[in-house]
């Protein structure tokens, strides 16, 4: 018999074996201050590009005193216990009226964490005789809600209409021999390439192939659709969403996410989703928080609309600039270029020590071999001087980058001596 510790020993996993060079720096980095497009790493003050915090709500005055007047109210144990045990409020029951109306369907449940909730949903929605057809590069919560179902899934290629049917013909195929039914889960908005779910085509199939759909909406939320009311309402097919998704971790700059539908399949939620009659329910203050976020994106579309206009300046800019940020078309902007992890991470250094910017890098394993992607996710609160300073910068680190200047072990060699 072994120990199991022997193989963390062997394998720390594709991103822990690099967790000697990268902890604090590259992963698990601290950001420090308030929450603004200004914050303080390692004791500098740097241009930051990383934070969902859409509309800027995080640091909002009226939000900061709503966080701390509830605070010093109810204290953050309140209320002790899960929704259906003794976790209940009026508060709750307000916040998920106002999420209901937000995003136009009949019900919602709350959730404390969105990741859980989109795993405990996929596992309360289906048994061992439905199908499941999903996106291929759908968040971890999905492939993970998808890992514990017990009947069979398809996967179609990421927003590929032609192969999403070719799928549901196998599925519905097979559901007409088990006597199960189809659930179709995709995303709004896609987080790494910032391309929105085909939703709207995918209700068309709705017809033939008489499927239910569940949508991840996390980064679609708020800024989606001129309600905010995510990316459905942006496509003109809210209705055709059976089951609708939405985060607090982004738009709404807070913890936890909520999972919208019929009365009647909220109602089942409620019952059955484990991860929620198993578990604490949101603390009050955190409720009344999201109350204020609430009436914020509600009352003030502006938000929203800086938001895209912030978007529209970097993505044109950077676009004039030479730069290709591939098929996005919502705020998140990935920036391609193609180089080794060793020039990525010469590149990032540069960046942070020497431009001031701060924002996150992604390279293989999670994207293809040669291929570095920098991610800038813009919020209602940068300002036009950010854009036109980053897209400087990113100018001038291309030019090293493609000069070969990120090459030489040179910058890291005299960074790592720093770490
Ligand atoms: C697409 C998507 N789904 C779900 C989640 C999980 O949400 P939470 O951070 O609320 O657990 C995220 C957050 O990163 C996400 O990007």
């Amino acid at each position: 018999m072994k120990d199991i510790f022997e193989k963390i020993e062997k394998n720390m996993g594709p991103i822990g074996e690099h967790s000697k060079e990268s902890h604090g720096y590259f992963t698990f980095p601290k950001l420090e201050g308030d929450i603004n497009p200004h914050m303080n790493f390692r004791g500098k003050s740097l241009l930051n590009w990383s934070l969902n915090n859409y509309l800027g709500l995080a640091n909002h005055p009226e939000v900061r005193k709503a966080d701390a007047d509830a605070a010093a109210q109810y204290g953050l144990a309140l209320p002790m216990g899960a929704r259906m045990m003794s976790g209940n409020s009026d508060n709750h029951e307000a916040l998920e009226r106002g999420l209901s109306a937000l995003v136009k369907k009949e019900d919602t449940i709350l959730c404390n964490f969105g990741y859980q909730a989109m795993v405990s949903a996929i596992d309360a929605l289906v048994d061992r005789r439905d199908v499941i057809v999903y996106d291929a590069e759908s968040h971890a919560c999905i492939l993970d809600g998808v890992r514990l179902h017990m009947g069979k899934r398809f996967v179609f290629k990421h927003n590929d209409i032609e192969d999403c049917e070719k799928q549901l013909e196998r599925a519905k195929k097979l559901a007409e021999t088990t006597g199960g039914g189809i659930l179709v889960i995709t995303e709004g908005v896609f987080g790494m390439r910032g391309d929105q779910g085909k939703l709207k085509e995918i209700v068309a199939l709705k017809k033939k192939y008489d499927f239910r759909l569940f949508v991840d909406d996390a980064h679609g939320i708020g800024t989606m659709g001129p309600n905010g009311g995510g990316t459905g309402e942006e496509q003109g097919c809210q209705d055709g969403i059976d089951i609708y998704f939405g985060t607090f971790a982004k738009s709404f700059a807070l913890i936890g996410g909520f999972i919208s539908s019929t009365k009647q399949v909220v109602t089942y939620l409620r019952y059955n989703m484990r991860s929620q009659i198993f578990a604490k329910s949101l603390p009050m203050p955190l409720v009344v928080g999201l109350l204020k976020r609430l009436e914020l994106i509600n009352k003030h579309p502006e938000y929203r609309q800086k938001l895209w206009d912030i978007t529209k300046k970097l993505q044109s800019g950077l676009v004039a600039a030479g730069f290709n940020i591939g098929d996005t078309n919502t705020p998140v902007t990935p920036v391609y270029m193609n180089g080794s992890i060793p020039e990525a991470t010469n590149m990032v250094i540069d960046l942070r020590e020497n431009f001031g910017i701060f924002c996150s890098m992604v390279v293989y394993p999670v994207i293809p071999k040669g291929m570095i992607i920098l991610r800038l996710i813009p919020t209602a609160v940068h300002t036009d001087e950010d854009v036109k300073y980053t897209i400087e910068c990113f100018s001038k680190i291309k030019d090293k980058l493609y000069g070969g200047q990120y090459m030489a072990d040179k910058i890291r060699e005299g960074f790592a001596q720093k770490l």
